[in-house]
Formats: C-alpha cells, sequence, structure tokens
C-alpha cells in the first residue's frame, strides 16, 4: 500500500533553522523506503490566524490560502511535524495550522521531531502530541529530539545529527508506517 508522508517545516519565522532539520528528515523518511515523502513549508502557504468563519469540520473555505492548505494535508496519510520550541511550547504558526483545518487530519498517523536547546524540544512534542490526538490523528508515542541542534548544522545550513538520532528517526518512521498503513485501510473501510 503506497503511504505519502508530508514532512511539514512548522516554524515560519525569518532565519530559521526548521528546513535544515527538515530537509534531513525528508530525506531520511526517502531512504527509509515505506512513504512517497514530500517536504512541506508551512510558510509557503501564508495562513493568517484562522480567518474562516465556519468551523473547519464544516470544510467551507472561503480563502485561497485555506483551501491550498486543505489540499495538502488531505493529500497525505501521515504527517511528520519539525518543530521549535518556544516558551516550552510549538510555535504558534505551527498550532493555528493545525487549527484550520480539522476532517483532512482525521484518521491519519503523525510523529514529531523537535529540536531545541538542552530539552531538544521535548516539551513542545508533548504538547503538540496532545492538540494532534484532540484532531483525531494518532500521535505515535515514538517522538524525536534533538537537544543543542545548532552543533549539527553546518555554515552551508546542512543538518547532519549523530547515529542514535538517525535511528531514532528510523525507528520511529517504522512506527509511523504501521499506523498509516492501518489507518489508510480504516478510512476506506
Ligand atoms: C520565541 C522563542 C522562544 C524560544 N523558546 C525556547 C524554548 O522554550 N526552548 C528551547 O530549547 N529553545 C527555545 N528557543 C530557541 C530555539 O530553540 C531556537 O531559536 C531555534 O532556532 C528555533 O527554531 P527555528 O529557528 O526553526 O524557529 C526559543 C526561540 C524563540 C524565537
Amino acid at each position: 500500500m503506497s503511504l505519502k508522508l508530508n514532512v511539514i517545516i512548522g516554524s515560519t519565522r525569518p532565519g530559521r533553522a526548521g528546513p535544515a532539520v527538515a530537509k534531513w528528515a525528508a530525506e531520511q523518511a526517502g531512504t527509509h523506503g515505506k512513504f512517497e515523502v514530500e517536504l512541506v513549508d508551512l510558510a509557503d502557504f501564508n495562513l493568517p490566524l484562522l480567518d474562516e468563519p465556519s468551523h473547519p469540520r464544516a470544510q467551507q473555505y472561503q480563502h485561497e490560502h485555506t483551501k491550498n492548505w486543505s489540499a495538502s494535508v488531505a493529500a497525505a496519510d501521515a504527517y511528520l511535524f519539525v518543530t521549535p520550541e518556544y516558551d516550552y511550547f510549538p510555535n504558534a504558526a505551527l498550532v493555528n495550522a493545525l487549527q484550520v483545518l480539522s476532517r483532512e487530519w482525521s484518521f491519519k498517523a503523525a510523529c514529531v521531531l523537535s529540536y531545541g536547546g538542552i530539552s531538544g524540544g521535548l516539551r513542545a512534542a508533548q504538547e503538540l502530541r496532545q492538540l494532534i490526538g484532540n484532531l483525531d490523528m494518532m500521535a505515535i508515542p515514538q517522538t524525536v529530539a534533538v537537544p543543542s541542534f545548532g552543533k549539527f548544522i553546518n555554515d552551508d545550513q546542512v543538518f547532519a545529527p549523530t547515529e542514535p538520532t538517525i535511528n531514532g528517526l528510523n525507528g520511529a518512521l517504522d512506527a509511523l508506517a504501521r499506523w498509516a498503513s492501518a489507518l489508510k485501510a480504516a478510512r476506506q473501510a
């Protein structure tokens, strides 16, 4: 069964580190072999704070930016959210992007990759998993946290982490593929 995975760059601020980390994650996911991978940059969608009059469950979107975001999310079977940690929390742009939609996320599998200082963004990852679960996704417990991520980004903005991080991501992708496959079958049943 073909599984589409969107690797979502959650950070949207100028000068962000998110693309370097997410690009690496998308490449890893590609070589993992279980997914058709797309690297999705949230910044490309220019989503304002929720500006749709109807509840997202109605899917009556009035704005092109919401329709574009909806199409991107709806096309995937699984998501890898690459999140920074701001004040022990996922960044507001990512939280907003999640809340702008509803049904598009439903019964899909999701993994969180966080990066930060000494904590590796783990607090943000746990908060994000709660929101993901509330949106009817399976937030798999295998999170990937990258502490002191800056040490692994070189002058060319290439992120090259150590083996435990690589192994951690591969293990998480194994679990994500199993959930994504089961949930795809459930959505089609
Ligand atoms: C508003 C703000 C809050 C931050 N809070 C945290 C934090 O709680 N924990 C942490 O490890 N790093 C924190 N940082 C540092 C980020 O880990 C670092 O800036 C990182 O580059 C953010 O990811 P980004 O560049 O992709 O946006 C914070 C950064 C910003 C801009």
